[in-house]
């Protein structure tokens, strides 16, 4: 089938009560993990693509390799989405090029720029049969060219959002209830230490979802900022000349428990990028006379697939559900 926009996958989500995985892709060998997982799990898929990402291999390219996996993976519905659009300029480059959903974040500007700047983005969308998802609120953490420090950040106000969606006409809300971007999203000391001495976070704020659930019925919400950040990859990462102490995610038990309410999305980057990392890492200091990138890709896409695999059936419940 052809790129879908995620407007049947959410309904589907929502009543369904699980999520949608995600995923940010840069290159060819991560689309393919994430794909291939998709294909044998059964699962439909959000690939996105950043303002960084687009700058890193072009236009084209990611567009491009995005369509070829359509073509292997002709049982599964996939969503091509701009993460974290800036600008109207940006949106309507990526609708222009073929992308079925965009999102714009104007999370960081007054509510009311946020507003009319979602609602331009909204009316080019919708003309062209492309949906929106928008953003209240301010993770921690650092994307790209955004960073966002601990004290910038704040939770979504609940009581903004109807007239956020009414007066928009998005199509998602991206909320912050305690996730952050980046595989350091907690520091050590807002966190306590379980019994192996590994860092346990704060728990997110179920209690303004349902607020916000509450005010928004049958409204698809979206979560960023939710890789769990693996400790056998950070092991991984460290154990073969990486340095990434007290890296920290959110806990699978939560994101299952999100899965389940009205979050119809939940982006993962930082997971893939410690699984193709630790993976390279590991083959290179085991075979330190191989050159070709083949031999060290190869594994690290494998890899991307089992994380991607993992994250469908024990995280997000949308195995089989394509
Ligand atoms: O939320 C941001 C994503 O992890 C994308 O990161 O802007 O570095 O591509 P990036
Ligand atoms: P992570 O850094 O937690 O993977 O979040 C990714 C994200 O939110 C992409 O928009
Ligand atoms: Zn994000």
């Amino acid at each position: 089938m052809p790129l879908v926009t995620s407007t049947e996958m959410f309904k589907k989500a929502y009543h369904g009560g699980y999520a949608i995985g995600a995923f940010n892709v840069n290159n060819m060998e991560i689309i393919q993990g994430i794909t291939e997982a998709c294909r044998e799990e059964k699962a439909p898929v959000i690939l996105q693509v950043s303002k960084g990402a687009r700058a890193y291999a072009n236009r084209t390219y990611l567009v491009k390799l995005v369509e070829a996996a359509v073509i292997e993976c002709p049982e599964i519905p996939i969503v091509l989405h701009l993460d974290h659009g800036d600008s109207f300029e940006t949106c309507k480059s990526c609708i222009d090029d073929g992308f079925t959903s965009v999102m714009i974040d104007l999370s960081s500007k007054p509510f009311a720029e946020n507003i009319e700047g979602t609602k331009e983005v909204v009316k080019y969308a919708h003309d062209h049969g492309v949906v929106v998802e928008a953003e209240l609120g301010a993770l921690a953490g650092v994307e790209d060219d955004v960073n966002v420090s601990a004290e910038a950040s704040h939770y979504t106000r609940p009581e903004e959002v109807e007239e956020f969606v009414s007066k928009t006409g998005c199509d998602s809300l991206a909320i912050a209830i305690g996730t952050s971007h980046g595989a350091f999203k907690f520091k050590p000391e807002q966190c306590t230490r379980n019994e192996k001495g590994i860092l346990v976070p704060p728990p997110l704020r179920f209690d303004i979802l349902e607020e916000i659930v509450k005010r928004l019925p049958e409204f698809p919400i979206v979560l960023h900022g939710s890789s769990s950040v693996p400790q056998e990859y950070v092991k991984m990462v460290n154990s073969h000349g990486g340095k990434m102490p007290d890296a920290v995610g959110i806990p699978e038990e939560q994101l299952r428990e999100a899965a389940k309410s009205a979050v119809c999305k939940i982006n993962i980057d930082s997971d893939l990028r410690l699984t193709m990392t630790g993976t390279v890492r590991q083959y290179f200091d085991e075979h330190p006379d191989h050159f070709d990138p083949r031999q060290y890709l190869k594994p690290a896409r494998a890899n991307i697939k089992e994380t991607v695999r993992h994250k469908l059936v024990n995280v997000l419940g949308c195995a089989g559900k394509a």
